[in-house]
């Protein structure tokens, strides 16, 4: 790494991890040193996220990622070890030291630069002779001037080399537009302008990078949308189109659609918060970008078949994340755009107003199963309505759903209010038995989260995790001798943050979950985290690291087939007061 120590160790001091972290999670004081919050990395509704602010680190209990101020913004913004190092830097007023963008760092930088090019470019060709089919398919679909500017839109001309040309001469090479994916290749080597004839819709990420383009074709034609591929800087399912309007809108929710053209016109008639999930179903990773600006969207997908199944999966990503969900009825419009210019966006807000919430709307997806008038379909359709109506946590709530359902079936509410109260106190008993279970599993919870991570040997795993510890907490300690190799440790994900640490022991080199962010994977620093929190003590720490070392041998010995058990028995027998 590039990166001087001096700098990280600077930039560290001034990123106080409780400051940037609350910039994403509310934390709140418990009682002790921690703060807690909900997590940010899996979805939950109590509270398993800790930041110590004296260690300077979190650490999650659920879901077991954790490190220190560096790694938290690699983890939440998607970032390598040194963007993250550079977004630090930027919002404590650092000047990054010249040599530390990574190849990689400038190679993003420069598609970056070469994106923002080629949309301005885009945009220019709109007031030129070449993009005149453009503008006046802008203006047929009614778009006005202002959406143009605001959304950055703009005219890929009926050209091979229009845009290649021009960014060419602005001093990109070809396999940087081809990365890009602005250019293909042809059958004889040249490349040429992957994006012809199309309205051009520039994808920008809320930081206000342009990381990619849709192109729509003019008029009817296939395919009707060419999208930029994945690339260095390019990932449709962690982006979501206009998010980066959407989230400075004052409207306290979003709007998800299905289409470019929806957004626009949504935003075009007063609607700001309008997203679009660039034509992929909504992934976790865009609900939880989402749920970074709101915690209420109002899904507003086409009015068909595919638009109806997308809306429910939809709905039960966001629900894992707490965000309330109501889903739109576009009765007599195909989709958002269309119900807009046949009856105004004055009866789109009374719509936006009325919407179903996910209560009303789920009920009546399990209505729509079966059929009324049969006995036997009736009382199924009550299992299910009761099973759905338990789940709620309101107990008012529950009780006016209950007495709505009674009297659509015409039967006694009180009957069915005392069935979903039963139904949910049977809930709750089993959800509890089940955390009890978890919490009096004390060899589940020896095991590190991740699955790859898993100990095979819990026992060596535990004398392991104790020179790791001892050596992060004393890193003198790596003088004594017998220290194992990394790979004479059982458990590889240990042996690795074993072997991370004593290279930078080795060389003198501070350690701190900080600095280690850039060498071990998120799961490999959470379980270090993990590992940390765990109680040692420092007093008697030359004995207590060679105890480990003695147990991690023996270990080895017993997997090993017991090869010699005589020795063995005869090495237990010499040691003294070690109790393993
Ligand atoms: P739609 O076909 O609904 O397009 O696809 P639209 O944006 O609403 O356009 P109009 O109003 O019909 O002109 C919805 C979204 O799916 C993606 C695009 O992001 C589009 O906005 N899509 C669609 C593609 O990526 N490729 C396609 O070929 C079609
Ligand atoms: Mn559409």
């Amino acid at each position: 790494m590039a990166i001087p120590e001096k700098f990280i160790q600077d930039l560290v001091d001034r990123s106080d991890i409780v400051d940037v972290v609350s910039g994403y999670v509310r934390l709140s004081k418990r009682s002790g040193a921690n703060m807690f919050g909900l997590c940010p990395f899996h979805s939950e509704k109590t509270p398993s996220f800790s930041v110590s602010p004296d260690k300077q680190i979190y650490h999650c209990f659920g879901c077991g990622k954790g490190g220190g101020v560096i790694s938290f913004i690699m983890e939440i913004e998607n970032l390598s070890y040194p963007e993250a190092v550079a977004f630090l830097a930027k919002r404590a007023g650092m000047q990054m030291p010249e040599e530390t963008d990574s190849a990689e760092g400038r190679k993003r930088a420069r598609m970056l630069a070469l994106n923002k090019d080629a949309a301005r470019w885009f945009y220019a060709q709109l007031s030129q002779p070449a993009g005149a089919p453009a503008v006046a398919y802008i203006q047929k679909r009614g778009i006005s001037p202002a959406m143009v500017k605001n959304f950055g839109l703009g005219a890929a001309p009926d050209t091979w080399d229009g845009l290649r040309d021009a960014m060419r001469e602005k001093g990109y090479t070809e396999n940087e537009l081809f990365d890009a994916g602005l250019v293909k290749r042809g059958r004889q080597g040249g490349f040429y302008d992957a994006f012809r004839n199309r309205l051009m819709f520039p994808v920008i990420d809320v930081r206000g990078n342009v990381i990619g383009f849709s192109g729509r074709i003019l008029g009817d034609g296939e395919p009707k949308y060419l999208n930029s591929p994945e690339t260095l800087v390019f990932n449709k399912s962690r982006n979501l189109f206009a998010l980066n309007l959407a989230k400075k809108s004052k409207s306290g929710y979003i709007i998800l659609s299905e289409g470019n053209i929806d957004v626009v016109s949504l935003h075009q008639a007063g609607f700001d918060s309008a997203v679009a999930s660039l034509g992929t179903s909504l992934t976790p990773e865009q609900a939880r970008l989402i749920s970074r600006y709101t915690n209420e969207v109002i899904i507003a997908y086409d009015n068909d078949g595919a638009g109806l199944k997308a809306s429910q999966r939809a709905i039960g990503i966001m629900e894992k994340l707490d965000i309330k969900v109501r889903v739109l009825r576009l009765n007599g419009a195909k989709d958002p755009d269309e119900y807009i210019k046949t009856k105004g966006p004055e009866a789109f807000r009374k719509l936006l107003e009325g919407s179903e919430n996910q209560m009303d709307y789920r009920l009546r997806a399990i209505r729509e199963k079966y059929d009324l008038s049969v006995t036997e379909q009736k009382s199924d359709y009550l299992r299910e309505a009761v099973e759905l109506l338990a789940r709620l946590p309101d107990e008012v709530r529950r009780q006016v759903y209950a007495m709505d359902l009674a009297r659509e079936l015409g039967l006694p509410s009180d009957v069915i209010v005392a069935d979903v109260e039963r139904r949910r106190d049977r809930l709750v008993k089993s959800m509890f038995k089940q955390t009890q279970k978890q919490q009096t599993q004390p060899e589940k919870q020896l095991q590190p989260p991740t699955r790859e991570l898993r100990y095979d040997d819990p026992a060596s795993a535990a004398a392991e995790e104790g020179i790791i510890r001892l050596l992060y907490l004393e890193p003198s300690l790596i003088s004594t001798p017998g220290l194992p190799p990394p790979e004479e440790f059982s458990a590889p994900g240990l042996g690795r943050i074993y072997g991370a640490l004593r290279k930078r022991i080795e060389k003198g080199q501070s350690v701190s979950t900080d600095h280690l962010a850039g060498e071990l994977t998120g799961d490999e620093l959470g379980l270090l985290v993990a590992i940390l929190q765990k109680p040692e003590t420092l007093s008697r720490s030359r004995q207590s690291i060679a105890d480990y070392i003695t147990k991690i041998n023996e270990q080895k010995q017993l997997r090993s087939g017991g090869t010699d058990l005589m020795a063995l028995r005869d090495q237990l027998k010499k040691k003294k007061g070690y109790e393993g």
